[in-house]
């Protein structure tokens, strides 16, 4: 592939080659000496028109890693704020020869539009409520490294489904590797047609992590909220939080995931973000190498190689 839009559309074999790089590049990223030159003279741009900490930071490192010139693109200071659209501004620095840009938006589509109008490779770093493919491919390397495959496994997906890109992405290739799915949420927080995607729904937390191997929670994206989707902050951590009573429903060893920014006590008791069943940590540092698989395998298509 050229880009990397969605998990949708990747094969289960491609899914787990990219997990099968991710491993080897956690490796280099261990080392003292942490760069390889399978990017060397190129030009890694990233765009990003919604805030992140994680997926930002760790695309510039993992480019960097492989070599790369990264550019990040500050849409704060850009002339966006003087209305130039998103079309203008990839055509704008389509012109400058990039041959990466790695591409957050608010908008679910933005991202698949934007391949269009460029001439390089683009990759997703989350359109919308749409998807967030590097999410879910760290996830899935996080999982494997601690469970030794996928397949079989209850995964338990809970919280704010609806406004939820890694909600999507991480259905889509847990299906696609063979695991059970399920999804955990409030009536209001949960999408229209999503029994359709392969998972069994719960509203009963309790009842939704009976057993399950790993438990991922979302964060409530208020931002996102115009309605009243939650009664209170407190009455949603009552019935929808993690905390030591709802895990010790998982199985025994149950893990503990989410892809962050964290809300302490709002979808998650902090004892148990910072507790021995948790991997958030560690999700953070899969990030890095997930996303120099997916730079070094967008390089084997780039002109000239
Ligand atoms: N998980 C995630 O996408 O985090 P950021 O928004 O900080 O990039």
């Amino acid at each position: 592939h050229r880009h990397l839009l969605g998990i949708e559309g990747l094969q289960p074999n491609e899914i787990v080659a990219l997990l099968d790089q991710a491993e080897a590049a956690v490796e280099i990223s261990r080392q003292v000496e942490k760069k390889k030159a399978v990017l060397r003279g190129r030009t890694q741009i990233n765009l990003f028109f919604e805030a992140s900490t994680r997926t930002q930071s760790s695309f510039e490192i993992a480019g960097k890693r492989l070599g790369a010139d990264v550019m990040n693109m500050s849409v704060a200071s850009s002339s966006v704020k003087k209305g130039e659209t998103l079309i203008d501004t990839a055509a704008t620095l389509n012109a400058m020869h990039p041959d990466i840009i790695v591409v957050r938006h608010h908008a679910a589509g933005a991202v698949h539009l934007l391949a269009q109008k460029v001439g390089c490779s683009v990759v997703n770093a989350g359109d919308g409520a749409h998807e967030h493919p590097t999410q879910a491919l760290l996830d899935a390397l996080t999982i494997r490294r601690h469970k030794g495959s996928i397949a079989g496994l209850t995964v338990a997906i809970c919280g704010d489904i609806l406004h939820s890109r890694v909600a999507r992405s991480n259905i889509i290739l847990l299906n696609a590797l063979g695991a059970r799915v399920r999804i955990v949420a409030p009536s209001t927080l949960l999408p229209n047609g999503i029994a359709q995607m392969g998972v069994e729904v719960f509203q009963d937390m309790r009842k939704g992590l009976a057993g399950a191997d790993i438990v991922m929670m979302l964060r409530l994206q208020r931002e996102r909220m115009q309605g009243a989707f939650i009664p209170s902050v407190r009455e949603y951590f009552r019935y929808y939080g993690l905390d030591r009573d709802k895990l010790a429903e998982a199985a025994e060893g149950a893990l503990v995931m989410h892809p962050g920014p964290m809300n302490r006590g709002v979808e998650i008791d902090p004892e148990i973000a910072d507790g021995p069943q948790s991997l958030i940590r560690e999700q953070v540092e899969m990030g890095v190498a997930v996303r120099m698989a997916v730079l070094e395998a967008l390089a084997a298509h780039l002109p000239n190689k």
